[in-house]
């Protein structure tokens, strides 16, 4: 088969060199890419968000399957309009995909189908917001409607934080994606992310994993897109999990398919897990970026065969086997970041094969005067396999110490919470 990925980070690094594995595979080729990705596949420079030109490169190179990695383009339909012209896709359609693009529409749907999550109101008016903060007092949770590059959301601990967050929205802080306001209850409890693939009808549970979101050690300082990962999440039992498909996946499929927009493609279910209940945080309609590349890590089976037939509506025939070892990995981030960061300084150490059970997957990297140099914010995320989280924790680690990146940083404690629950006695 001919395979177009599209995406740039360390999740489509992830899913290239899983890609690249398939004994189906003919030929990858990924638009943009990144200079991890071009080891496993053609880097093309496409612009996304032209999907006629999209569909024309399919068209001419002959592709079998288009995988969409990240949410932008599939919020704005760029499955439908591959679809349309006969190419097979993994991923959602634009109406599936309001599950991400849209947090009133996916409370919404909760509350239709009995999908258990935190109370809320939805608010087009600021005054009316406002006047539901007052009411629910702190603490509360703030989050613009739409897609917000992960910043949209503000957990508030005072009332006057949460007016100040519901001004920030309404005064155009996130743009289109704050001119609606969703206040919710805030949920107390551990957090954990748990995946299905999905082909319209059947979900597909693809593993948990749990990631940590603040930029510094102990959890502490801003929010990042995740600055480490690992799989499974310990909190995720055979019985939550269970739960978890009965009381929110599978109601939610169902639902989807009533309002006549089935869903296909990877369901990342962000949950709340508290007294052995998971309630739903929100959805995202693709993998977890860095929770794909510890899922990856972790995958015995073909993902080629487990996309396709997604796609093809063929996922009742299919089950996903996993290694029984821990996978964990850490983000390396260019100094400065989450905030503002100096791009183009140069990484060594990342060339030269990696130990067994580690992989470097890039995230932000460029060439530049054939020097390895870091693009963005996250630039690479160093995966380790293991017997434990901390054994895969060592090897990580270890590797991370051979990268020779002055500009860069890490967290130094990724999975404590999981490595502590393993330590603990009995
Ligand atoms: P989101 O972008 O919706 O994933 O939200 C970002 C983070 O905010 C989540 O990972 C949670 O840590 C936190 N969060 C979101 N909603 C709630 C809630 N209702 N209660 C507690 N924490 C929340
Ligand atoms: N790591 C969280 C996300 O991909 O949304």
């Amino acid at each position: 088969m001919n395979v177009l990925l599209i995406g740039s980070g360390g999740r489509e690094h992830a899913l290239a060199w899983k890609l690249a594995a398939s004994p189906l595979l003919t030929k990858l080729y990924a638009a943009p890419g990144n200079p991890g990705i071009a080891a496993d596949a053609e880097c093309v420079a496409l612009d996304v968000s032209d999907h006629a030109a999209i569909a024309a490169f399919c068209a001419d190179k002959a592709i079998d399957l288009v995988v969409v990695g990240p949410e932008a383009p599939l919020v704005t339909g760029l499955a439908d309009d591959l679809r349309a012209t006969g190419i097979r896709v993994f991923g959602p359609s634009k109406a599936a995909a309001q599950l991400e693009g849209s947090k009133g529409f996916t409370k919404d749907l909760c509350a239709r189908f009995g999908i258990p999550t935190a109370a809320y109101g939805r608010f087009t008016d600021a005054e009316a917001a406002r006047r539901y903060v007052r009411a629910q007092g702190a603490p509360v949770v703030v989050k613009a409607d739409g897609l917000a590059a992960g910043k949209g959301v503000t957990v508030a601990v005072t009332v006057d934080e949460a007016l100040a967050a519901v001004d920030a929205c309404f005064d155009g802080a996130f743009g289109s994606a704050g001119a609606e306001v969703v206040v919710e209850e805030f949920l107390e409890g551990e957090e954990a992310s748990f995946f299905c693939l999905c082909d319209g009808q059947t979900a597909l549970p693809f593993g948990t994993a749990q990631d940590h979101k603040r930029v510094g050690d102990g959890d502490t300082g801003p929010n990042t897109g995740g600055m480490g990962a690992y799989s499974p999440a310990p909190v995720m039992t055979p019985e939550i999990v269970a739960r978890t498909m009965r009381e929110i996946i599978e109601p939610t499929m169902k639902g989807m398919s009533e309002m006549g927009m089935p869903f296909s493609g990877v369901l990342f279910a962000g949950l709340m897990v508290a007294d052995g209940a998971p309630k739903l945080i929100e959805y995202n309609v693709r993998f977890g970026d860095p929770e794909c590349q510890v899922l990856m890590m972790r995958l015995k089976d073909d993902i080629l065969v487990l996309l396709k037939a997604a796609a093809d509506g063929q996922l009742s025939h299919m089950s996903a086997r996993w290694r029984a070892e821990a996978a964990l990995t850490v983000v390396m981030a260019a100094r400065g970041y989450p905030g503002k960061v100096e791009r183009g300084s140069v990484i060594r150490g990342v060339d030269q094969a990696p130990p067994d059970g580690v992989e470097v997957f890039h995230a932000g990297t460029a060439r530049q005067d054939g020097e390895l140099v870091a693009s963005g914010g996250r630039v690479l995320n160093v995966t380790a396999t293991g017997a434990t989280v901390a054994a895969a924790r060592d090897r990580a680690y270890a590797a991370v110490d051979r990268i020779d990146w002055p500009g860069g940083f890490c967290r130094r404690d990724i999975g404590w919470r999981a490595i502590e629950r393993e330590q603990a006695p009995g």
